[in-house]
């Protein structure tokens, strides 16, 4: 037996510590493990292709980024890629695949099975937005960034009696705003879910300097709409999957400036981009990488093809890849309104 294990899409802390789950669960049963390099641009035949022992992945755990590599490379563009794929599956001799990614990643994954290619999956994106599981590897491990510069930006604001704008990553869903904000303190929080005017933002604010509160931070998700405001995409460019590129929206800056103006108060913006995406995973993400790299390679054992091993309560359970990337998962909106209570 052997099996193909790849990571696409952004990476994240988390990803090595799948991979060492994967590879040493397959180990385990006496199965051969082959790490294809950069996402699907490894199975459309880049890169050569690497054997994965134990020894391997020895000491990975605690490491950031991916030891394989990853890429936004998207195979469904074109039907001649898919057949690639298919082809370096057989000229490969893998049995079966374990696809480590996000939406992006996981949706050529279920096409892949839907042609009859072998496939499972583990859920990984930072912004935490994929359905059927709770929780998806690098979520926490960019929450804990993100409460530990608002710990930081809430001193420096206080000092100051500034506006500190945060803004964070989250395309489609501000699960790492809201969760990042609400256990970091925030002054206000703004998410693609829900538009929110800026003059809301500025009344709020002013509210809090009559209470004799003159620092606020807001965070702002780098998808989050202002619809009084208006914000440009400077780059219009789109990755493989059609996704622009939401830093060159500036969302952060343009809040900052407009509550400056607004209210007067003395405002700063920061941008924690890809320092959210770096760095040693979480002691939740390392455990959350091994239980499910290591059930993937089970539901490989089981023909449980098309799967992917989520995290459902306290419990990982097998789910539909189809079910998975058929829509987004958005935020809890009474997680975002309990924020409010300390705004
Ligand atoms: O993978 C999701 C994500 O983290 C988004 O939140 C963000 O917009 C994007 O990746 C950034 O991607 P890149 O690293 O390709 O600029």
């Amino acid at each position: 037996m052997r099996i193909g294990v790849l990571t696409g899409g952004g990476d994240c802390p988390g990803l090595n510590a799948a991979i060492r789950a994967v590879v040493r669960r397959a180990d385990e049963k006496g199965w051969e493990v082959t790490g294809f390099l950069n996402g699907w641009a490894g199975l459309l035949g880049e890169g050569n292709p690497r054997p994965l022992t134990s020894a391997d992945v020895s000491g990975i755990l605690p490491l950031g980024g991916t030891m394989l590599g990853t890429s936004r490379t998207n195979p469904m563009k074109k039907q001649e890629h898919m057949d690639q794929v298919a082809a370096n599956f057989g000229r490969h001799q893998i049995d079966a695949l374990v696809a480590i990614g996000g939406d992006d990643t996981l949706s050529v994954a279920a096409r892949l099975h839907d042609i009859g290619l072998k496939t499972v999956g583990v859920p990984k994106t930072m912004d935490n937005d994929l359905s059927e599981t709770d929780a998806c590897i690098g979520f926490n491990s960019a929450v804990e960034i993100v409460v530990d510069a608002l710990d930081k930006l809430h001193t420096t604001a206080s000092s100051h009696h500034r506006v500190m704008v945060v803004e964070v990553m989250g395309r489609d869903a501000g699960w790492v705003a809201t969760v990042g904000g609400l256990a970091g303190g925030a002054d206000y929080i703004l998410i693609p879910e829900v538009d929110v005017a800026i003059e809301t933002v500025c009344d709020s604010l002013r509210r809090r300097r009559l209470r004799g509160r003159d620092s606020s931070v807001v965070v702002v998700s780098e998808g989050a709409k202002l619809p009084d405001v208006e914000v440009a995409q400077s780059d219009a460019t789109t990755d493989a999957f059609g996704h622009v590129r939401l830093d060159r929206r500036n969302v952060g800056e343009v809040a900052a400036r407009e509550i400056e103006k607004r209210t007067g108060f003395e405002t700063r913006v920061t941008v924690l981009g890809h320092l959210q995406r770096g760095g040693s995973p979480s002691s939740f993400d390392r455990v959350l990488a091994t239980r499910t790299g290591a059930e993937a390679v089970e539901y490989i054992e089981k023909g449980m093809f098309g799967h992917m091993a989520a995290l459902r309560g306290n419990d990982i359970k097998p789910v539909r890849l189809r079910d998975v990337v058929a829509k987004t998962r958005t935020v809890d909106l009474d997680l975002w309104r309990l924020a409010s209570t300390f705004y």
